[in-house]
């Protein structure tokens, strides 16, 4: 394990910031430089003093203080980081962060830092499980914070449950493994997501049950591995990863402008928008009025995005995705061959998907490229993304070396 870069700990008020200590001795000890702040709480559990000893550096405890902003202002401290990690964090810090205030240094750094911030949370089982902390810690989660833990067990206070603050030692192989150099560092990737929608007039549209799901955690799990993420959207009801670039659309049409006009500029282009194959010839100017005969309505082909962006002169990695009821793996390799695809990700939709696919939480897919094909299992859609994010960064990468 190796971290050669420098930590900035921040330790909230929990009798867990005592493991903390431990956490700074083990941090250098792997290569790092680590700066400690503390919050006023803190400081009632353990000394400045234990810190600045295990640190080697003075410890930060205010936001107003002229002397200790003199040595290093709040701003530099930020930017000094490599890493923010807040360990421990109590339900009070997570809920300060979650809401962007900033009214200690601790807070202040949260919003200044524009580094990978990890946050170790640790509190009394009940305070962790109320759905005030869930609620604060799911936020965290969209503005792209690493949650380490917490653990299940005994706590201070008595109680059994989860809450414990991750040991120092699996804190530190967590961030060492994440700030090791990521599969897609710098690489830009442009991701579709979500349904489209077809007007039929101006109150009813042909859409389908893409809920975006899949589309957003391939985002976040891109961003997680270093790449410069392009997200455009079909309407879903899903917050954006922060740090993606979000470009929100309508249409099929729309969404081939979009990708069409920013595909050459990107490394990777991955289709999981489940694109409207046809829409109306004609959008009718004022709402269609009921009739006691039949209607039916006159479609056109939409333009096929996934295609059009493999034909292009500077085409980027191209990936697609294929949801089928039938034939999978027949119908997959067919696309990849069909569509020229450098990879395809095919998943069961409908009567055969078995819990997976449109609007589930969990899904499986098995993947195929030209000399190759892998099965990915049944699980969360956001464990499954960070593996189609390593499969599609291993080819990539091989791609771009051979
Ligand atoms: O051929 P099929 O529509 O089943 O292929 C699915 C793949 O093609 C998905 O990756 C989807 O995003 C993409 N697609 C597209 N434009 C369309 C239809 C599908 O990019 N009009």
């Amino acid at each position: 394990m190796a971290i050669n870069k420098h930590i900035l700990l921040a330790v909230s008020g929990g009798i867990a910031a005592y493991k903390s200590a431990e956490l700074v001795r083990l941090l250098r000890k792997n290569g790092a430089e680590v700066r400690v702040v503390m919050t006023q709480a803190a400081t009632q559990f353990v000394s400045t003093l234990t810190f600045q000893a295990l640190s080697g550096h003075a410890v930060h405890t205010d936001l107003l203080n002229a002397e200790a902003e003199h040595a290093m202002d709040h701003i530099s401290l930020a930017r000094w980081a490599d890493a923010l990690l807040i360990a421990p964090a109590s339900a009070n810090t997570i809920a300060k962060c979650s809401q962007g205030l900033a009214d200690d240094l601790l807070s202040t750094l949260y919003l200044a830092a524009t580094c990978p911030v990890y946050v170790a949370p640790a509190m009394n089982q009940a305070m962790w499980h109320h759905s005030a902390t869930q609620e604060n810690i799911a936020k965290l989660k969209t503005h792209g914070v690493i949650v380490i833990g917490p653990e299940p067990g005994e706590q201070a206070c008595g109680e059994t449950g989860l809450g414990r603050m991750s040991e120092p030692a699996a804190i530190c192989e967590q961030i060492s493994a994440s700030t090791s150099p990521q599969p897609l560092q710098g690489v830009s990737v442009l991701i579709s997501a979500g349904p489209t929608r077809e007007p039929l007039d101006p109150v009813r549209y042909i859409t389908n049950r893409s809920s975006g799901k899949m589309g957003y955690a391939l985002a976040n799990a891109a961003l997680q591995a270093g790449a410069n993420v392009t997200l455009i959207s079909g309407p879903v009801s899903l917050p954006a990863p922060a740090g993606v670039d979000l470009v929100k659309v309508d249409t099929a049409a729309q969404m081939y402008q979009a990708i069409i006009s920013r595909a050459e500029a990107h490394a990777i282009y991955i289709g999981t928008a489940a694109v409207a194959d046809y829409t109306p010839i004609e959008v009718q100017p004022e709402k269609i009025k009921k009739h006691d005969h039949e209607t039916s309505i006159l479609l056109k082909k939409t333009e096929d995005i996934l295609a059009a962006v493999a034909k292009l002169p500077q085409r980027p990695f191209t990936v697609g995705f294929a949801a089928e009821t039938e034939n999978l793996a027949a119908n997959a390799v067919g696309k990849l061959t069909n569509k020229n695809l450098d990879m395809i990700a095919a998943n069961w939709v409908g009567h055969n998907a078995q819990n997976g696919g449109f609007d589930s939480e969990v899904n499986a897919l098995q993947l195929f490229w030209k000399n190759g094909q892998k099965n990915l299992a049944l699980a969360d859609k956001r464990l499954l993304a960070k593996q189609l994010i390593d499969v599609i960064a291993e080819r990539f990468n091989e791609k771009n070396t051979t």
